[in-house]
């Protein structure tokens, strides 16, 4: 049996036994003895009488086991012009002084702190700050619009919001404090408190519920690290449903800590005292768990990028910052390398730096496309390694674990199942499939530890979006097939989600805004494939009946809108204002159809629907407005 089938069948077999083991990976306070029990949902709970913290973990352990003088944060930031390295002795004393500023505040143990902050240093600092006072953050990214923003204020109701005074962008800087005090404003439940930070680049004027960073850390006292259980909710964080209201998916303590230990060592290959970079941000899940959290409780050093792969200030940004940087293994998404094949299509920035202290690449948050997955395996020596996972499992559920047993890629699947991880295809009946049939992919019963252990709040919505579809299965929302070696294809969202430049948007979300105009009668929006950022969205509207402005205006209206209510992330720049929508005779929108002929695919007249002649209109009307690559659609 290879090494990983045994890892794989041990994990799968004797679940308790298999993460006991694991859990010695972490520096407890208590170690636990129940190691899995179930709630009354029947859902996995791991570690319960485990008591930790996870800023001790990453932190204050290293300090003291002799890794204080080594840099644990490496802040590089071309927008700025500025480069810091943090020991983790100054990143211990930061979080203990602004954990004592938030318990000042009045923070405590289990205290929700929502954090808009952009990718600086003390972005983490707040995160561990939280978390060494047992309180709960949710980080809101940067890109979100008031709106958003505010939508996940009133869910999370925090004591505190911590924000910085501005992002920076390129070439532009976004001041935030309007945009938080916009937020606030819209929320019904307002916080006691804003601590804002301030940076060079503007600085914000404060109001009377607002406290300068600086001012409240100088006055005071370290906090220590507040013990809590290995189920106790470290932090929550919003991604988008089907439904205009966004999902706070709760993470524990415990099992993720655990869990991100685990994937340093057997997936990413990094070492105590190995530099990783992950070229996210931390308002993703691949920010929290491999910039923030993984890296410092592994002992490695973690580049924190205030920047973007391209523009910043060209294609060649990422291989200058692993030359720099010595970084060993390095994390992005699939549409970060198509935009520096654009801009570089032949890779002929590499020959400038020596990157000879990579061994490997690691891309997710949407497909790894075979085009691309080829230009980078033809450019470079390492292995180039796609693997899939989602905000809810918060690490890999599938991936080719290079730190345990390489195997050989193929492209366009996530390799194999992580350990832990009961990955099934099952048909609409929920029977399994067999090798190369698509399904709906699901997890078995008991998930490992790290992944969600509830919506925010809404026991209710956790058992319908995940669990009820098939009992004793959690539903991934995504739909693939696995292969005749066993080898998994994840190819795509079988619901409303999209995924744009590696951003995970609900079109569901975006109708209800677009459907909110006065003007709109009825609306759809589809995520249409786009060879830069996989996927766009693109809305179809019918106005209401005496609708006698100009559709041009309508549809710059209806763009506007989408950017101040959901933000400027969720690229919503192509509008159609048509007559009819194709739907079924019960009334349903053929999404999937109009899908198809926006991405140029052959399409079928389905006999169940109401009206045949709207699709051939709806055809004619994206070809005319070059609206993806319709004009190749062909009906058959
Ligand atoms: N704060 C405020 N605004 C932001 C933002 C942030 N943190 N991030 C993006 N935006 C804005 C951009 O400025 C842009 O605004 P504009 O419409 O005024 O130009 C808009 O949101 C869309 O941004 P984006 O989709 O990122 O497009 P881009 O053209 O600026 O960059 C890429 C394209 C591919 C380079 C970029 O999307 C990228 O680096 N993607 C990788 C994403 C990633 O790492 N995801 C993590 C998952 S692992
Ligand atoms: P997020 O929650 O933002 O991480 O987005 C999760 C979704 O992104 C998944 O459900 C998939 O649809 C998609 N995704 C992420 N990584 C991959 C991958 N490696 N291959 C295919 N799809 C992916």
């Amino acid at each position: 049996m290879s090494t990983y089938t045994n890892e794989f069948r041990r994990s799968i077999d004797h679940p308790e036994a298999f993460w006991a083991e694991q859990a010695r990976r972490i520096p407890w306070f208590k170690e636990p003895q129940r190691i899995l029990d179930y709630d009354e949902a029947n859902h996995a709970r791991w570690y319960g009488d485990g008591e930790l913290n996870i800023a001790y973990a990453a932190l204050d352990h290293h300090v003291e086991q002799g890794r204080g003088e080594q840099p644990a944060l490496l802040w590089d930031s071309p927008v700025t012009d500025s480069k810091r390295t943090i020991t983790y002795r100054e990143m211990r004393d930061q979080v203990a002084s602004f954990a004592g500023a938030l318990r000042d505040l009045g923070v405590e143990k289990g205290d929700r702190v929502v954090i808009y902050m952009p990718m600086v240093p003390e972005a983490l600092v707040a995160m561990y700050a939280c978390a060494r006072l047992g309180a709960v953050h949710s980080v809101v990214f940067g890109g979100f619009a008031p709106h958003e923003l505010a939508v996940r204020i009133e869910d999370a109701a925090p004591k505190v919001v911590v924000a910085a005074s501005c992002g920076v962008e390129v070439n532009k800087v976004l001041p935030y404090k309007p945009i938080i005090d916009a937020a606030i404003e819209q929320s019904a439940h307002k916080p006691d408190a804003c601590v804002i930070f301030q940076r060079e680049q503007h600085v914000a004027e404060l109001g009377q519920r607002d406290h300068d960073w600086a001012a409240l850390v100088e006055k005071a006292t370290p906090a220590d690290c507040v013990p809590v259980k290995g189920t106790d909710p470290l932090y929550v964080l919003y991604t988008s449903g089907t439904t205009g209201k966004p999902k706070g998916v709760v993470r524990d303590t415990g099992g993720y800590a655990v869990a991100l230990a685990y994937s340093m060592d057997v997936i990413y290959d990094v070492a105590p005292g190995e530099v990783f970079f992950s070229a996210s941000d931390v308002g993703w899940v691949v920010g929290h768990s491999y910039i923030v959290y993984a890296p410092l409780l592994r002992g490695a050093t973690s580049v924190v990028y205030e920047g973007k792969p391209v523009k910043t200030p060209d294609a060649g940004a990422f291989w200058r910052l692993i030359e720099e940087y010595r970084v060993k293994s390095f994390f992005t998404a699939p549409t970060a390398f198509r935009a520096i094949k654009k801009e570089d299509p032949d890779g002929k920035l590499l020959a400038e730096y020596d990157i000879s202290s990579l061994k490997a690449l690691f891309l997710a948050g949407e497909r790894l496309d075979p085009p691309t997955f080829h230009w980078l395996d033809d450019l470079l020596d390492v292995p180039v390694i796609d693997h899939w996972w989602q905000t809810e499992t918060g690490w890999p559920i599938a991936a080719n674990l290079h730190g345990l047993e390489p195997m050989p890629t193929k492209a366009g699947s996530a390799t194999v199942p992580v350990p832990g991880f009961d990955v099934q295809i099952l048909d609409r009946e929920g029977e399994q499939v067999g090798p190369m049939e698509q399904g709906s992919v699901v997890i078995k019963q008991p998930m490992p530890p790290g992944c969600l252990t509830g919506v925010w709040g809404d026991p209710q919505r956790f058992h319908a979006a995940y669990m009820a579809a098939f009992p004793g299965y959690y539903l991934t929302g995504d739909g693939g097939y696995v292969d005749e070696d066993g080898y998994l294809f994840i190819m795509g969202r079988t619901d409303d989600v999209i995924n744009v430049a590696g951003h995970r948007l609900s079109t569901g979300e975006m109708e209800e805004v677009v459907g909110a105009h006065p003007a709109v009668a009825e609306c759809t929006v589809i995520g249409i494939h786009d060879a830069l950022k996989g996927q766009l969205p693109v809305g179809l509207v019918i106005p209401k009946d005496g609708f006698h402005g100009r559709e041009v205006e309508l549809e710059e209206e209806l763009i506007a809108l989408v950017r101040e209510k959901i933000g400027p992330i969720a690229c919503f720049k192509q509008v159609l204002v048509v007559d009819r929508l194709p739907k079924t005779r019960s009334g349903k929108i053929l999404r999937k159809l109009l899908r198809n002929i926006a991405d140029g695919k052959e399409f079928g007249i389905p006999s169940t629907i109401d009206d045949p002649a709207s699709l051939e209109e709806i055809h004619e009307a994206m070809k005319a407005r070059e609206v993806g690559a319709a004009h190749d659609a062909r009906q058959v």
